[in-house]
C-alpha cells in the first residue's frame, strides 16, 4: 500500500521584502496505491513545488503529507521510500550505467549480488542490458532518460515521482518513452505522481489528472471526464488541443426557447463590417443549465470537434448554423483545421480532409449545442 494523502499543503517561499511568493495554495490530494497521478499545469503553476514537497528536497510551510498512513513531514527525503526522477537526468558522467543504476543501492549498503540482481532486473525491465559497460556521454537521450528511470526502479520504492522526465527528449522520443512509462507502470504497479506541462502527456498517462494553476488545484478528474466535464474556464481551456472555442454573449428567452446571442464587440454600437453575431437557440438540457442566468453574460463553450461544415453534415438543425468566414485552413493529415471568424469572435473547427477551403470564402457551420458548455465569466464556473 502506498497512498498519498496530502492536506493543505502550502508553500511560500520567503522573499526579502513582501509576504513571500505563494507558490503551492493550501491544497488537498489524495493519490491512491498504485495510481497513476499526473499534475499538470503552465510554467510556474507550482507542480515541481508540491513534488518537491512530496519528496522532502522543499520545506512544507502548512499543511501535510501522508504516505502509507504516516505523516511525512519530519521525515528525511532518504527515509521516505521515494524515488524521484527529474528533467535533467543528473547522471554521474564517470561511471557506467551499471554503476549509475548500482550507486543508490551500494550508498545504502545493500548486499552486491542484492544490488547485482536488481540492476540487471531494471535493465532487462527498460531494455539497457547491451548498454551497462557504456558511460552516460555515449547515450543518446531517449536511453539516459531510460538509465535515469532505471536507478529509481532499483530502488523499489513506494513511490515514484517524476518531474518533466521527457521534456529534454525529441518529439518522437517522448512518445515513445511516454509509451514505455506507461507500460512500466502497468508491470510495477507502483504508485506514480508525475509533472508535466504537456496537455497530451498528462491525458494520455493519467489514471487521473490534477490540474493546477497559481497555487491552486483547478480540478482533479480522470482524462476524459476534464476533457468532457470541465469544471471550470481554465480546464476547459487547457486540456484539449486545438482548445475549446468560447463566445461570450448572453442568455435572451424569447417566447419558447433560450438562446445564446454572441456579443458584438464592445467598441462599436453596430456589428462591425462583414460581422455576423451567433445567435443559438440551446438544446433543453444547456438551456436548464442557463436558466439561471437570463439577460446576464455567459460564455459558451464548444470544442472544434463540435463545430462542422452545414453541408456535410446530415440533419443539421438549420436554427443553429451560422455563416462566418475561413481565415486560415491548416490541413493536418487526417483532419483539417479551419480557423474561422463569426466577425466577432475567432475560433476553430476540425472538418474533413478532403473538402476543400478557400480563405476568406464563407461558409455554414453548424454547432452541435448538445456537447457545448455555459461558463459563469466571473467566477469562471461552469453553469451545472
Ligand atoms: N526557490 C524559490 N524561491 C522563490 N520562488 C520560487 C522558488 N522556486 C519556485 N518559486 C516560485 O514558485 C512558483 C512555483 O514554481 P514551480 O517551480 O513549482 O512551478 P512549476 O509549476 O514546476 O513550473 P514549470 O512548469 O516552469 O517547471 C513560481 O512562481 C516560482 O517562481
Ligand atoms: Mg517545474
Amino acid at each position: 500500500m502506498a497512498k498519498v494523502v496530502i492536506e493543505s499543503l502550502t508553500k511560500v517561499y520567503p522573499e526579502k521584502t513582501g509576504p513571500g511568493v505563494r507558490a503551492v495554495n493550501a491544497i488537498d490530494l489524495t493519490v491512491e496505491d498504485r495510481e497513476f497521478m499526473v499534475l499538470v499545469g503552465p510554467s510556474g503553476c507550482g507542480k515541481s513545488t508540491t513534488l518537491r514537497m512530496i519528496a522532502g528536497l522543499e520545506e512544507i510551510s502548512a499543511g501535510t503529507i501522508a504516505i502509507d498512513g504516516r505523516v511525512v513531514n519530519q521525515v528525511l527525503p532518504k527515509d521516505r521510500d521515494i524515488a524521484m526522477v527529474f528533467q535533467n537526468y543528473a547522471l554521474y558522467p564517470h561511471m557506467s550505467v551499471y554503476d549509475n543504476l548500482a550507486f543508490g543501492l551500494k550508498m545504502r549498503n545493500f548486499p552486491k549480488p542484492e544490488i547485482d540482481a536488481r540492476v540487471r532486473e531494471a535493465a532487462a525491465l527498460l531494455g539497457l542490458d547491451q548498454l551497462l559497460d557504456r558511460r552516460p556521454k555515449a547515450l543518446s537521450g531517449g536511453q539516459r532518460q531510460r538509465v535515469a528511470v532505471g536507478r529509481a526502479i532499483v530502488r523499489k520504492p513506494k513511490v515514484f515521482l517524476f518531474d518533466e522526465p521527457l521534456s529534454n527528449l525529441d518529439a518522437k522520443m517522448r512518445v515513445s518513452t511516454r509509451t514505455e512509462i506507461s507500460k512500466l507502470h502497468a508491470r510495477l504497479g507502483a504508485t506514480m505522481i508525475y509533472v508535466t506541462h504537456d496537455q497530451v502527456e498528462a491525458m494520455t498517462m493519467g489514471d487521473r489528472i490534477c490540474v493546477m494553476k497559481d497555487g491552486d488545484i483547478m480540478q482533479v478528474a480522470e482524462p476524459l471526464t476534464l476533457y468532457n466535464h470541465p469544471e471550470n474556464l481554465f480546464v476547459a481551456g487547457f486540456i484539449g488541443s486545438p482548445p475549446m472555442n468560447f463566445f461570450s454573449g448572453t442568455l435572451r428567452r424569447t417566447d419558447r426557447r433560450i438562446e445564446f446571442v454572441e456579443a458584438r464587440e464592445p467598441a462599436r454600437e453596430a456589428a462591425p463590417n462583414g460581422s455576423n453575431p451567433l445567435s443559438l437557440p440551446l438544446p433543453e438540457e444547456l438551456a436548464r443549465r442557463g436558466a439561471g442566468c437570463i439577460d446576464q453574460p455567459v460564455v459558451l463553450g464548444i470544442r472544434p470537434e463540435h463545430v462542422h461544415d452545414a453541408l456535410t453534415t446530415t440533419g443539421a438543425d438549420p436554427a443553429r448554423t451560422a455563416e462566418v468566414r475561413i481565415e486560415v485552413a491548416e490541413p493536418m493529415g487526417a483532419e483539417t483545421y479551419l480557423y474561422l471568424s463569426t466577425g466577432v469572435t475567432n475560433f476553430v473547427a476540425r472538418v474533413r480532409p478532403t473538402d476543400r477551403f478557400e480563405v476568406n470564402q464563407r461558409i455554414k457551420v453548424h454547432f452541435d449545442l448538445d456537447h457545448a458548455h455555459l461558463f459563469d465569466p466571473v467566477t469562471g464556473r461552469v453553469l451545472k
